[in-house]
């Protein structure tokens, strides 16, 4: 922040960035957003078409196509660059070819004296945040991972909908990988008050397998997702911004993120996807909820594999 100004600037301005600029624009919730990609001609492009739409919007927002230079007094650095899945490709596979471009895109953040915080989307996201922290050097605090706010978001959905109310009354955590090992914790999961397994005695039609076929469609989305359409980014997009709005309007909001565990949920040395309370600071704490036994074991496994690949790349 200069002059109290605040300034998001965006790396990577592909199908995800640019659905991410096109919403923050929309919900007026930065002054200043910078674009950058090594696509300059496309990130021109997109900087004239979103400034077109600035008589429309809630607020105005400064957009331009930057450079570097501009992460300087940047309060968050949202980084969107690298490759994506194919039909058939995880998330996993991506590491190598999206660590290596990290390490450029970090260091030359990093070159120009940025000192807030990083907010990464691109997958694997858990790895990918852990590699940002390392390559950054910054406090674990301001390096921030999507993780599975997105995955919570298509739980409280698909359970909003079963259910039949509003997806914001519903409160349940997808955690772990953002990925295959992923969990939800259903021990704690309620619908206004009410805990599911209270209010899967209401009705007969209520099914335990309907539940479990839920968690595999929010599981699997970004499969079925990418054999239609070839990639997400609405839902990811709008997960993004509900972040930036919880650093930049110092919202304390708990949200299921890539965060850096040291000793929380007995796990070391891993950035991995789990509440934590959201800040101007960047992440003010990670929120310990108890799992029962099978979501330990659910999320230790993650860790596990996580800690597989971390480990053979750092
Ligand atoms: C998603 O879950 C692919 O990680 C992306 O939509």
């Amino acid at each position: 922040m200069r002059n109290g100004i605040s300034r998001v600037v965006l790396i990577g301005t592909g199908f995800v960035g640019s659905s991410y600029a096109f919403a923050l624009l929309n919900q007026g919730v930065t002054e200043e957003l910078v674009l950058i990609d090594l696509n300059k001609e496309k990130s021109v492009g997109d900087a004239m078409d979103l400034n077109h739409g600035i008589a429309f919007a809630p607020a105005p927002t400064k957009i331009w196509y930057g450079d570097y230079h501009d992460c300087r007094d940047a309060d968050i650095v949202v980084i969107c660059a690298g490759a994506n899945q194919k039909p058939g490709e995880t998330r996993l596979d991506l590491v190598e070819k999206n660590t290596k471009i990290f390490k450029e895109i970090v260091d030359s953040v990093m070159e120009y004296g940025f000192d807030g915080i990083f907010l990464v989307a691109t997958n694997p996201v858990d790895i990918l945040t852990y590699a940002t922290w390392k390559f950054s050097g910054l406090p674990k605090e301001r390096v921030i991972g999507s993780g599975t706010i997105l995955d919570t978001a298509r739980f409280r959905f698909l359970l909003g909908d079963y259910f039949k109310i509003d997806a914001r009354n519903v409160h349940a955590y997808i955690i772990g990988e953002h990925g295959d090992t992923e969990l939800p914790v259903w021990s704690k999961a309620d619908i206004g008050g009410k805990p599911i397994p209270e209010l899967m005695k209401e009705k007969e039609a209520y099914k335990e397998e309907d539940l479990e076929e839920l968690f595999v469609n929010v599981r699997d989305a970004a499969y079925q997702i990418i054999e239609r359409k070839g990639a997400t980014y609405y839902g990811i997009a709008m997960g993004l911004v509900r972040l930036t709005k919880a650093i930049l309007r110092n919202e304390n909001s708990i949200l299921t993120v890539s965060a850096y565990l040291d000793g929380e949920y007995d796990s070391k040395d891993i950035y991995i996807g789990v509440p934590a309370i959201v800040n101007r600071n960047g992440i003010r704490q990670v929120v310990e909820i108890e799992l029962n036994e099978k979501e330990r074991a659910q999320f230790r496994h993650s860790v596990d594999v996580l800690t597989g690949i971390k480990d053979k790349v750092f």
